[in-house]
């Protein structure tokens, strides 16, 4: 097989293999099994540990020389050019704790700080979102698509809230504000993988989100794109990929949200 089909081939091997790691703690989980990181509200358990690791041996063992950014132990990936990986064994662990089926296994990789592939796989509900650029994107197979909701008022729009809210300046309570009376309602799913994931079927209209870090984003983002979508952050750049601010919406809504939102 050709490094272009073997890529991602590899992470949906590898997402599969996470998420039924995961499943074997879903709902199983001790409080001795849940610790706290930067902040009390940032969780880290043993699942989102065991699931990295299944993931980066699949990962070393297909592609040795690729560079790594994996969340749990690898942060620092060798610059920008090169392959990358942007691993996020368990996004959305407040979920998962809680018992709550909105998590995901977040996998993809970069060429020269371009995406190339992204997989999210959300395995308690079943769903498997792929996209290599180029390439489309797919749900259990089959193709997605963006909405094509032009109206703010007819829209259904995800955010999220950071862990770290007390010690930033822009939280992001401002912009829910902003929206609360314009936009049809809004959500916080608890996993951006997912919530990118939801732009790209049409579920959601649109998604913005401040201070993610690029293992959140790096997958979901191409999926969006591929699906017709539009990704940028909030000053119509590509900070997004370092998980700064990111705006992915159906394209339709893209300037009217960049216009209203606030880093
Ligand atoms: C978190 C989720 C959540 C977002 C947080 C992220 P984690 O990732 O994506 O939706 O609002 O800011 O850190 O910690 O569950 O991998
Ligand atoms: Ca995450
Ligand atoms: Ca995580």
């Amino acid at each position: 097989m050709e490094n272009g089909a073997r890529d991602l081939e590899t992470a949906r091997r590898a997402a599969f293999a996470a998420g039924a790691t995961l499943l074997k703690y879903y709902e199983k989980l001790e409080p001795s099994m849940i610790q706290t990181k930067s902040a009390r509200r940032d969780l880290v358990s043993e699942a989102d540990v065991a699931a990295e690791k299944v993931i980066l041996n699949e990962i070393r063992a297909a592609f040795p020389d690729d560079a790594i950014h994996a969340e749990e132990s690898s942060r620092a990936a060798a610059g920008d050019a090169g392959a990358i990986w942007y691993i996020d064994p368990l996004d959305g662990t407040t979920n998962f704790v809680h018992g709550l089926p909105e998590f995901t296994v977040s996998i993809a990789r970069f060429i020269d700080n371009e995406p190339a592939i992204g997989v999210v796989y959300a395995p308690r509900l079943d769903e498997l979102y792929i996209a290599r650029k180029g390439g489309g994107a797919y749900r259990n197979g089959a193709p997605i698509f963006v909405s094509k909701t032009p109206d703010l008022a007819d829209a259904l729009v995800a955010t999220g809230f950071p862990y770290r809210r007390s010690e930033l300046a822009n939280p992001n309570l401002e912009n829910f504000g902003r929206l609360f009376f314009k936009v049809r309602d809004l959500r916080r799913l608890g996993s951006a993988a997912l919530d990118l994931a939801f732009v790209a079927c049409g579920r959601f209209d649109a998604y913005w989100e401040l201070n993610l870090e690029r293992h959140d984003v790096a997958a979901g983002a191409l999926i969006v794109r591929e699906a017709g979508g539009r990704v940028t952050d909030l000053s119509g750049g590509d900070a997004w990929k370092s998980g700064r601010s990111i705006l992915a919406t159906n394209g339709e809504l893209h300037e009217i949200l960049r216009n209203t939102l606030i880093e």
